[in-house]
């Protein structure tokens, strides 16, 4: 395969301009939703840096910002607090299923939550945007974004034999996660560590599920059906699957002095270290800054292991790989963070797909409200047609 891609005009001729392969640099949409600038090493929501917006506002409050364009005063904030807490709960009749999916062998919770998706925006009666009102489309938005985590605990809990917990409503979004997971009350510094991780990778350009969720949504199709489709998208490891992969590195380094050589191996054998590189970010990664500084506050092993090693899994690339700038990501220490905040290792994905939900449900509304079928061409490049089609054997 040539390692450009070509857009063709609608009638697939050779005319049309060239897009590099990944579609690199290219801009695909407009959207006031944020952005990613990588060479600076910023992003914002909306108007605001999303890092200074992280240190001064709860995951609520963001969430509000990207469905509604602004932040809220206090009586939206109390308002919205009531709207997320009747958007989340489960009906009795869903639990049976989630037991189902739950026992599935084999199982994935990525997987899983994907059909859970699924299953509650049928049992909603979710349907095409064309054929509901705004506020119709507003409310499954809501719904589906208040109510991904407490599907997620479900399951997890379920998973492991245990009933659900119905989520608590003094709590907060993150409070509310931690507290159905275990069924404890949590430690406020965990609940901490944890929204400060969800605010971070609730939005981030048009990454490929985002992208993934417009071009559903630009159909016409239902927002479960954006919201599988990103769920998908967001669990390849290229994309959201590396926060676990990278602690099981942590753990197969297992002593700083071993780093060197590990990466190094590992490099020469054609792998890539995950949690490190990035698409856009070719100097630092903001959101991998902010992580480090909340796993150094939270401490422990991982942590300080993380922060021992980063520096030479970085030396090491620049060395091995020459002027690509591979840096700490934000999974890099997004596994540290939800490790140290009490998330088991096998919801990390899953807990990125809880936040990231909002993004991908503030996309929707934006690619609805001006839409325009997203349909690109590829260039065609097999054997020169129209062959002859031989007779059956
Ligand atoms: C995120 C990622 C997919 C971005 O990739 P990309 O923009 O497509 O970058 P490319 O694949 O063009 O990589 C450029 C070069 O750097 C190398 N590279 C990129 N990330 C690397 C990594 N994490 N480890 C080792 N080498 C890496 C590539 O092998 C390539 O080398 P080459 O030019 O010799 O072929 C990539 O950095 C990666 O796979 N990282 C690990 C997974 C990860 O952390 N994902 C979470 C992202 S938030």
């Amino acid at each position: 395969m040539p390692d450009t891609a070509q857009v063709t005009t609608n009638g697939g001729g050779p005319d049309g301009a060239e897009a590099p392969a990944g579609l690199e640099g290219v801009v695909v949409a407009h959207t006031q939703i944020g952005d990613v600038r990588g060479l600076e090493g910023f992003y914002h929501y909306r108007q605001y840096d999303a890092i200074e917006l992280n240190r001064r506002r709860s995951l609520e409050d963001v969430w509000y910002l990207m469905f509604r364009g602004h932040l809220p005063d206090k009586a939206e904030r109390e308002e919205f607090g009531r709207e997320i807490a009747e958007h989340r709960a489960l009906t009795e009749d869903m639990i049976p299923f989630l037991r189902l999916v739950a026992a599935t062998e084999p199982f994935d919770p990525m997987t899983a939550l994907r059909t859970a998706i699924s299953f509650a925006s049928q049992r909603a009666g979710f349907r095409s945007w064309l054929d509901i009102p705004a506020e119709q489309l507003y409310d499954n938005a809501m719904q589906i974004s208040a109510q991904t985590p407490v599907l997620l605990a479900a399951l997890y809990r379920l998973r492991g034999g245990q009933q659900p917990v119905p989520p608590d409503p003094e709590l907060s979004v993150a409070g509310n996660y931690l507290y159905m997971l275990s069924g404890q009350r949590p430690d406020p510094q965990r609940v901490w560590a944890l929204e400060r991780y969800l605010v971070s990778t609730i939005d981030h350009g048009f990454n490929a599920s985002t992208f993934t969720a417009r071009v559903i949504a630009s159909t016409g199709a239902d927002i479960g059906s954006a919201v599988t489709g990103a769920i998908g998208s967001l669990s390849g490891p290229l994309h959201g699957g590396a926060p676990s992969r990278v602690l099981e590195m942590l753990d197969d380094i297992g002593s700083p002095d071993r780093a060197e050589d590990w990466v190094r191996a590992a490099v020469r054998r054609g792998d890539r270290i995950m949690g490190f590189g990035h698409r856009v970010y070719k100097g630092k990664d903001p959101r991998s800054a902010l992580m480090r500084e909340v796993a150094s506050t939270l401490g422990g092993q991982t942590a300080e292991f993380a922060m021992a090693v980063e520096d030479t899994i970085v030396r090491v690339l620049a060395e091995e790989k020459p002027g690509r700038a591979l840096n700490a990501n934000v999974e890099f220490y997004a596994g540290v963070v939800m490790d140290a905040s009490g998330i088991p290792r096998e919801l990390f994905t899953p807990t990125f797909a809880s936040s990231r939900v909002i993004g991908w449900c503030a996309h929707v509304l934006e690619q609805v409200s001006g839409n325009r079928l997203i349909r690109p061409s590829a260039r065609y490049d097999g054997q020169a047609p129209p062959q002859p089609v031989p007779a059956t054997d």
